[in-house]
């Protein structure tokens, strides 16, 4: 098990996995809101075509979370807008 944060909060997920299956596995479904009506997204197609899911990882915006590995510290944070 590897630990990583989430919107501050300290979780753990299994090496290998990537930050869009931690999360699930955490019990969080929103990467992301929308630019101007802030609605919620996350995991769609889960193979990385979408853009449906991305994120801020260490302060780098626009990671799509499905294909991003975890690693161990990652700070990562639902991302405001696109
Ligand atoms: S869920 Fe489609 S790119 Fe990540």
């Amino acid at each position: 098990m590897i630990t990583f944060t989430f919107n501050g909060e300290e979780l753990s997920a299994h090496l290998g996995q990537s930050v869009a299956a931690a999360l699930i596995a955490n019990q969080e479904r929103i990467t992301r809101l929308t630019r101007f009506d802030k609605k919620p997204r996350g995991l769609f197609c889960g193979i990385g075509v979408c853009f449906d899911c991305l994120i801020t990882i260490d302060g780098e915006r626009n990671l799509r979370s499905c294909i991003t590995p975890l690693r161990q510290g990652m700070v990562i944070e639902v991302q405001d807008g696109n």
